[in-house]
């Protein structure tokens, strides 16, 4: 049996990508997945370009697979993801080990690219973006595990001034309706007890319905909250800009909506969010997290920052630290702006020196860190409802589940088989720099 090796970088949208991958390969050809590149057939490297370092890595990760192709005939390589996206031919040219090249929306031709590539002996390549295409024809999905991703919407139309995105995904496309609901009710059989929607901005999701009438995504999710099995509901990301009422009600009346958001505000300053092309104010975000937490006042948040945007200022600076401390985020992803071609922030003059840039985000990290370790405290002591995904990493008989606030929590485990894929409650007893460690209120009544 052929095995397929895949090293992923980048973002959950590539993850999820990679597992459709892997879906797709085994119902065409057979290939099983190895964790082992040395008893691979074929390698695929699923590629991010949104930051200069990231793009930088995927020309160096090939230039150590040059042995490997050489070593047993037949071996193929193949490209995808956004490097593959924005580089297309060029990448096969740059690369000569490189025998597929395809993009984020063409990765369901990848069976078709490999026995191109085995017939021409030359390089296949699709980089286009055939719209939703994709999903008609991809197989069913494989649930692993009680979580699983489920992609709602493609790409991105927001063309923000530092962001590579909509070049490599393409432009905003939603899936129908019910084609969302089908892949929910496959994975559920499947003993899939949460669901993230995903997408790089599940908020503009506007999905076609059977009658012809549109769905946002506070629909779906009071529709997907309607499934009885399904007992927690994440998304991830949205963007500030489109975070409607409708939304905020959901919180309000859907317990099912894990009480956990990911909104990614970039800079506390309005100078910069307008450079940056956001479409809002420091004050309109301000003002949706008020109304979050009106409706759910043990909400975690968490965010994305760049740096040193071209010209940021001190001031600038301090406005975003000030943000934080109203915002009181949890977790955060932090970088320092990379300048990415063809983006229209790549023109602008950047005084800022590199150095001071490196001060700024240090200091930036540290106090999320704190904030962090703060949140974390204060939930010593509470009951917590975690879904148990599987045992703990460090062994032990103990078991590993995540808090609706997206903690993974460690605990004993009870007599008897394995509660996997329960919702149970958790009593926290200690927080650890990357874990909660707790033990179990009751066994009994979760589902
Ligand atoms: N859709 C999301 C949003 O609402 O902003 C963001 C998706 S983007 C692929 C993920 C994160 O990468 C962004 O939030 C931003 O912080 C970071 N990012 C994007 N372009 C960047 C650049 N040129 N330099 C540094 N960080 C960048
Ligand atoms: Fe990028 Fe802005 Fe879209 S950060 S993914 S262009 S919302």
């Amino acid at each position: 049996m052929s095995k397929l090796f895949i090293k992923t970088f980048g973002c959950q949208m590539n993850e999820y990508d990679s597992s459709r991958m892997a879906d797709l390969l085994k119902e065409s050809h057979g290939f099983e997945v190895t964790t082992d590149p040395e008893a691979a057939d074929l390698l695929l490297l699923n590629t991010c370009s949104v930051r200069e370092k990231a793009q930088e890595k995927v020309f160096s990760e090939l230039g150590r697979w040059k042995e490997w192709k050489s070593a047993r005939p037949g071996r193929v390589i193949g490209v995808g993801g956004c490097v593959a996206s924005q580089e297309g031919e060029a990448l096969a040219r740059r690369a000569r080990i490189v025998d597929l090249v395809f993009g984020p929306q063409t990765l369901h031709r990848l069976p078709e690219l490999l026995e191109q590539a085995r017939r021409t002996h030359a390089p296949a390549i699709d980089v286009r973006f055939p719209e939703i295409e994709k999903f008609d024809r991809l197989p069913e999905p494989r649930a692993d595990g009680p979580t699983a991703f489920v992609s709602i919407m493609e790409g991105c139309s927001k063309y923000c001034s530092f962001c590579i995105v909509p070049y490599t995904r393409g432009e905003e496309v939603s899936r129908p309706l019910d084609d969302v609901l089908a892949e929910v009710d496959a994975l559920l059989a499947q003993g899939v007890r949460e669901i993230t929607l995903l997408g790089q901005n599940v908020n503009a999701y506007r999905g076609r319905m059977a009658d012809g009438a549109t769905c946002d995504l506070a629909l779906l999710i009071h529709i997907l909250a309607r499934f009885e099995t399904l007992g927690r509901i994440r998304f991830t990301t949205s963007h500030p800009a489109e975070f409607g009422d409708a939304l905020v009600e959901a919180y309000a009346r859907e317990p099912k909506l894990a009480g956990y958001l990911h909104l990614p505000v970039q800079s506390g300053a309005d100078r910069v969010l307008g450079m940056m092309k956001r479409g809002y104010t420091r004050a309109a975000y301000l003002e949706t997290i008020r109304k979050l937490r009106a409706v759910r006042p043990d909400i975690a948040l968490s965010s994305d920052f760049i740096v040193g945007f071209p010209s940021e200022t001190a001031d600038d600076f301090e406005q975003t630290m000030d943000l934080i401390e109203q915002a009181r985020f949890d977790s955060a992803y932090s970088f320092v702006y990379s300048p990415r071609p063809g983006t229209p922030a790549a023109n602008l003059r950047d005084g800022v020196p590199a150095a001071v840039k490196q001060q700024r985000l240090a200091r930036l990290q540290a106090r999320i860190h704190e904030l962090g370790g703060e949140f974390a405290a204060r939930l010593v002591g509470t009951r917590q409802t975690v879904l148990v995904e599987r045992p703990a990493r460090k062994g032990g008989g103990q078991l590993a589940g995540r808090t609706a606030c997206n903690r993974w929590v460690n605990f004993p485990a009870p007599a008897g088989p394995a509660p996997i894929g329960r919702f149970l409650d958790v009593r926290i007893d200690e927080a650890l720099p990357n874990s909660l460690r707790g033990r179990l209120v009751q066994t009994s009544a979760a589902p």
